[in-house]
């Protein structure tokens, strides 16, 4: 790569401002696998922001920021103090307002936009899934279903009492932290676990709580694979929840894809 001076609207030098600074929105394994690449690469110069949602985070490599920057308007002001040069979104693919967020501030800034969002999953033979577009659509459709059934929820703590405001099904939910006012619920059960899991355990847990359907979000990716191969050799129907529109930003599916992108950029200045 060139030498190049980029663009610092600070006014400060405490940075190298040969290195072109890349901003990463994270809170995914992939986030953190791109962390980890390119904070190896002297070239860069990398940070990781994280929501700060959960307490206990995996370690990302390189400098880190965590909390949200208070909308649009935050986040401009960051890119700006920050003299960032590329944002990478590689939030989750469920993560639509900080998605939105950036594509307008990066529109705003005039600066590259990039996502990285893992490829998502698609119906195999076999499997039963109902796709519905969105949470709500998910919790209409449980609503038509007169027969009591044991529903696996995969959708995280956000409108969880949608789900348990149902009263004829019983809801066992898995998530990585307790969401505070679950335990007066009567109809729910949760299950505190942090992926992957394997097929063993989805087999097991499938059994042991005597599942009849699934609902889970089109994630997409290896982690939380595992109960899909699961619903499809017991027949056990998924209401999968398609993802949510992307801006019209540079997408990649891989960490590799985007440090082509960067190498081919910057090299190209
Ligand atoms: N949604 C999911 O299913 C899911 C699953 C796994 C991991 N995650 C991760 O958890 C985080 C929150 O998810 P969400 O669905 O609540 O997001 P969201 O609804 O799109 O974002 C809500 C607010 O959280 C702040 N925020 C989100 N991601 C941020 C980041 N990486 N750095 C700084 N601020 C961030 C922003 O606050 P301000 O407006 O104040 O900037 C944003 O407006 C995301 O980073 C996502 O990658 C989400």
């Amino acid at each position: 790569m060139t030498s190049q001076t980029f663009r610092t609207t600070t006014g400060k030098t405490n940075h190298n401002d040969t290195q072109p600074r890349i901003l990463i929105l994270g809170g995914t394994t992939e986030a953190n696998e791109l962390a980890e690449h390119l904070s190896k690469d002297p070239t860069f110069h990398v940070t990781t922001s994280r929501a700060g949602v959960t307490v206990n985070r995996a370690k990302v490599s390189g400098n880190e920021r965590m909390g949200g920057f208070g909308g649009v308007e935050g986040l401009i002001e960051y890119l700006r103090t920050s003299a960032i040069n590329v944002v990478i979104d590689a939030t989750h693919p469920f993560a639509s307002t900080i998605t939105g967020n950036t594509w307008t501030a990066c529109q705003k800034f005039e600066i590259p936009h990039l996502i990285l969002q893992r490829s998502a999953w698609c119906a195999e033979q076999n499997d039963n899934w109902i796709e519905v577009p969105d949470i709500q659509t998910a919790q209409e459709y449980l609503r038509t279903l007169e027969n009591s059934m044991t529903v696996f929820l995969t959708t995280g703590q956000k409108k969880l009492d949608g789900f348990i405001a149902i009263k004829q099904h019983k809801f066992i939910a898995r998530m990585i932290e307790p969401s505070v006012s679950d335990a007066e619920k009567q109809n729910l059960k949760i299950i505190l676990q942090r992926g992957p899991f394997s097929e063993d355990e989805e087999t097991r847990l499938v059994k042991e709580e005597k599942i009849d359907l699934i609902v889970c979000k089109n994630s997409g990716g290896t982690a939380t694979y595992a109960k899909l191969i699961v619903a499809r050799k017991h027949n056990i129907p998924v209401l999968m929840i398609s993802r949510p529109p992307l801006p019209s930003a540079i997408v990649k599916s891989t960490v590799k894809g985007i440090l082509s992108w960067l190498q081919n950029h910057f090299s190209a200045l």
